[in-house]
């Protein structure tokens, strides 16, 4: 019988992750269907005990119930725990697994572009989704983080809650912008620069350390100003689209065993897109 999968969220209309799941399940040969659900937030307990009743075999979860469904599920990954998200639930025997593939998903795309040990690494945003990352990258090697945030407590108190005070410190974005020759890796995960903001930046750029890396997770555009002025000076630029095959490849190896092509996936996210990625 055939497999079912899907997304839930709201609003969900243009999500990509049916496209590129499909795909991936027609290239493993596999009989399967991922499906987009629209699900609003007073819905969100009917939706799941629907998943389970019909037998779902796995599902992503994004805005806004990343944190809602965690109550919701059978038991969920320490670090998703950690993290306080969740984005792909698996069913085992009835059982709903939950599991956070963001944070993951990100750092093996940086990785595709910079060895992170002993790096020192900007992390510009502290809201949700700089949560999964930072906690992500906190586990390289020698890695140093410093995050910087509008709202300075927010940082403040992500780094207290980790734990995290031996190598991170919280700054603000005037320091960091003075301070942007200090970081190989810069990180930007605010909605700062986004469809329909797309002059707008978080961070104003006059120079880059030599080599520097800027990753972008926003994917609309697909070159944001922040990226576009961090390749002027000469930064090698990533943007979203790579963090988000990487956490569809992560999510599928969760469902199936199976690590798809991720150079597969980018594309068809690109062409979607109607741009080349960065
Ligand atoms: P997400 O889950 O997508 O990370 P979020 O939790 O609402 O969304 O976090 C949004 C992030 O973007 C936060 O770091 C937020 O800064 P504040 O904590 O100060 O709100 C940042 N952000 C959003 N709009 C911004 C703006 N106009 N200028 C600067 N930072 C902004």
């Amino acid at each position: 019988m055939k497999r079912l999968y899907g997304v839930i969220g709201s609003p969900i209309a243009h999500s990509m992750s049916p496209l590129i799941h499909n795909d991936a399940f027609l290239q493993n040969g596999m009989d399967a269907h991922y499906h987009a659900f629209h699900v609003e937030p007073d819905q969100l307990e009917t939706a799941v005990a629907g998943m389970r009743a019909l037998g779902v075999t796995g599902f992503n979860v994004t805005i806004p119930h990343k944190e809602a469904i965690i109550p919701l599920l059978d038991s969920v990954e320490d670090a998703s725990l950690q993290i306080g998200a969740v984005n792909t639930v698996v069913n085992k025997d009835g059982k709903l697994i939950g599991y956070n593939t963001d944070g993951r998903g990100f750092v093996e795309a940086l990785k595709e572009v910079v060895e992170l040990k002993g790096k020192q690494v900007l992390i510009i945003g502290a809201g949700g989704a700089a949560r999964a990352i930072f906690y992500t990258l906190a586990l390289e090697e020698g890695i140093q983080l410093d995050i910087c945030n509008r709202t300075v407590s927010k940082s403040e108190d992500l780094i207290k809650e980790f734990s995290l005070e031996r190598i991170a410190r919280s700054i603000t974005v005037d320091q960091a912008a003075k301070e942007i020759q200090n970081y190989d890796v810069v990180v930007q995960t605010t909605s700062v620069g986004m469809f329909p903001q797309i002059n707008d930046t978080p961070l104003q750029l006059v120079s880059v350390k030599n080599n520097a890396v800027f990753s972008d997770i926003i994917y609309n555009p697909i070159e944001t100003k922040l990226l576009r002025e961090a390749k002027a000076l000469g930064a090698v630029t990533q943007n979203g689209v790579h963090m988000f095959a990487y956490q569809a490849a992560l999510a599928f190896k969760i469902w199936t065993g199976k690590f798809p092509d991720t150079d597969r996936m980018k594309k068809i996210v690109e062409e979607h897109l109607g741009g080349k990625t960065c």
